[in-house]
């Protein structure tokens, strides 16, 4: 039973929560281990559909167990409003939803400091999702944070506060000329949300050890995409957390050796929300016909996705940065009424073929895509269950892909249900 760390290997929205929910049948636990309530994961399951920002995408599987660990920057109030939402719609949570007490919290100032940063950025915004996910990670690595487990007790919380309070009061009053924010309604509500959430709480470490011992099997589900990682992506277009799987090592408190399998979750194309380069990005009618076909509109923000074809400079870099052992290849259904369809093989950068993609941003948006055009199979795939299933020009679509990121394909989704899915070589 391998542990899997399932990864985004574009820019995020891969339909990375569909794919844990169908593996999350073969495992035990469930980790998050980074990034925070920007992640928008939809899951449809037995006809219903749910959008998760921090509980584990696992959590629709009666008897498995969600851990939101160590590296996630946590928002007590979003993760109430998902639990309750979980309850109302008779989803037992009861001692299968685990908070590490060391994981850090996010609080209005991070909140109100990433709007301001945004709206006085102007034209270089970076399109945050708004959600205190940067300010939180630079005061846990500044050493100003607050993590959950102060959420229990008082002492903890009002020492950790004012010294937060102190620092990003000044910087709003200097930086954005903005309102300081009192922190004694601050603690008072912070320390009610810990008594609501008291029963989560805990040390996941301990938790994950023990499971390991016992042979447990874990799924790290990741958040955002490779593209957005803090090193690796379009850096400053990027997100605050490393989205690579060797962060689910460090975000869980587990040894990399605890590893087996990292699957990377592509889209059948491409899509980014938020600025930054994109070099296969569509803006045109085609771009427009992939945004409705395939629903590309932000599950946290409601934003447009910008939309392009597959770009295998990009999911190469995933399959280097990430180790990946499979791809899942996502949403390939989006692409049946299309007669062409393109594929971008390589860049071209001052004069010179580039297969990987690079570091440096100003490099990237210099990047022409060098196309290679295939035919569609205009049909639908979405009832397709096996590989033999699959129309043959799809199957050759496919195959491309996975010679040009040099990964094996473990599975196809043709549809965002459970069972509209292929399963080439999963290795349960
Ligand atoms: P899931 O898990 C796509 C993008 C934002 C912005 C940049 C920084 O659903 O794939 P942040 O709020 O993290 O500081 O914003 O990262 N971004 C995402 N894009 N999918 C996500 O999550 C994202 N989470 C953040 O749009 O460009
Ligand atoms: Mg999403």
């Amino acid at each position: 039973m391998p542990n899997r760390v399932v990864i985004g290997s574009q820019w995020g929205d891969e339909g990375k929560a569909k794919i844990v929910d169908f593996l999350t049948k073969y495992a035990d636990i469930i980790v998050r281990f980074q990034g925070g309530a920007n992640a928008g994961h939809t899951v449809k399951a037995d006809d219903r559909e749910f959008i998760f920002h921090l509980i584990p995408s696992g959590i629709m599987h009666p008897n498995k167990v969600c851990v939101i660990g160590n590296g996630v920057v946590f928002d007590p109030k979003q993760a109430i409003l998902e639990i309750k939402d979980l309850v109302s719609k008779g989803i037992s949570v009861e001692n299968r939803i685990l908070i590490a007490e060391n994981a850090h919290v996010v609080l209005p100032w991070h909140i109100a400091c990433d709007k301001l940063k945004e709206a006085k950025a102007g034209k270089s915004a970076i399109g945050t999702t708004g959600r205190g996910i940067g300010p939180c990670y630079s005061d846990k690595v500044n050493r100003h944070g607050v993590r959950v487990g102060d959420l229990l007790s008082e002492q903890e919380l009002r020492a950790r506060i004012e010294d937060i309070a102190t620092f990003r009061n000044e910087e709003f009053k200097k930086m954005f000329d903005a309102e300081p924010i009192d922190p004694e309604p601050v603690i008072k509500e912070y320390l009610d949300l810990g008594k609501q959430l008291k029963a989560y709480i805990c040390d996941t470490v301990s938790y994950l050890f023990e499971g390991l011992k016992n042979k447990k099997q874990i799924i790290f589900e990741g958040a955002q995409g490779t593209i957005l990682d803090v090193d690796h992506g379009t850096y400053p277009f990027v997100t605050s957390s490393n989205t690579v799987a060797g962060y689910a090592s460090c975000g869980s408190g587990v040894g990399p050796t605890t590893i087996d399998q990292v699957i990377g979750v592509v889209k059948a194309y491409t899509t980014r929300v938020g600025n930054g380069p994109f070099p296969t990005e569509l803006s045109d009618e085609t771009g427009d016909k992939l945004r409705e076909i395939g629903g590309e509109y932000g599950a946290t923000t409601g934003r447009p996705r910008r939309c392009g074809w597959f770009d295998a400079p990009v999911v190469r870099k995933a399959a280097a940065v990430n180790g990946l052992t499979h791809l899942a290849i996502t949403k390939l259904d989006v692409l049946d009424t299309f007669k062409e369809i393109k594929i971008c093989t390589s860049y071209k950068l001052e004069g010179k073929d580039l297969l990987f993609f690079p570091n440096r941003v100003e490099q990237v948006s210099l990047c022409e895509p060098v196309y290679e055009t295939v035919p569609g199979w205009e049909c639908s795939t979405t009832n397709c269950r096996s590989w033999s299933d699959l129309p043959p020009n799809a199957q050759k679509y496919l195959t491309r892909i996975s010679e040009l990121a040099d990964v094996k394909i473990g599975i196809i989704s043709i549809g965002a249900k459970r069972d509209e899915s292929i399963i080439m070589d999963i290795g349960e």
